[in-house]
């Protein structure tokens, strides 16, 4: 079964978004396997946006991210990957579509509510990196 690393965002624990996302998670059939609240390094939010290392906006984000509470996640289903980005919707609040997470409920490009992996290779090595150290 196809799993995917999907992280609740330190805006979306702050504004009590915990219950509704794991509600919508679980109400679309998936499997959430392994659940954590955890105050990530700075180390570690460096590595799992890594492929962002270069842009402008890499030191904005990591900032916004580390030490403070986020909510890690396992999930399982068929597809996960591609439907849990479908159910996350687009980066850009703009085109984030109503029936999203990111379109009901964010705002803001860097403060977007969630994470989920966008391949089943970054899923595999953000799993590893979240779960397995
Ligand atoms: P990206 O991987 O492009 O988006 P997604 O989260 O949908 O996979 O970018 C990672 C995160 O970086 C994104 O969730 C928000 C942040 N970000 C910014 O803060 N500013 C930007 O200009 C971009 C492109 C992303
Ligand atoms: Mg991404």
């Amino acid at each position: 079964m196809e799993k995917t690393f999907i992280m609740i965002k330190p805006d979306g624990i702050e504004r009590r978004l915990m219950g509704e996302i794991i509600g919508r998670i679980e109400k679309k059939g998936f499997r959430i396997t392994k659940a954590e609240l955890k105050n990530p390094t700075r180390e570690l939010v460096e590595d799992h946006y890594v492929e962002h290392k270069e842009k402008p906006f890499f030191e904005e984000l990591v900032e916004y991210i580390s030490g403070k509470t986020v909510m890690a996640m396992e999930v399982e289903g068929d597809n996960v990957i591609e439907v849990m980005r479908f159910m996350i919707g687009h980066r850009d609040p703009k085109l984030a579509i109503p029936g999203t997470i990111r379109g009901d409920f964010a705002n803001k490009l860097t403060e977007n509510i969630i994470h989920g992996s966008d391949s089943p290779t970054s899923a595999e090595r953000e799993l590893k990196l979240w779960f397995n150290h």
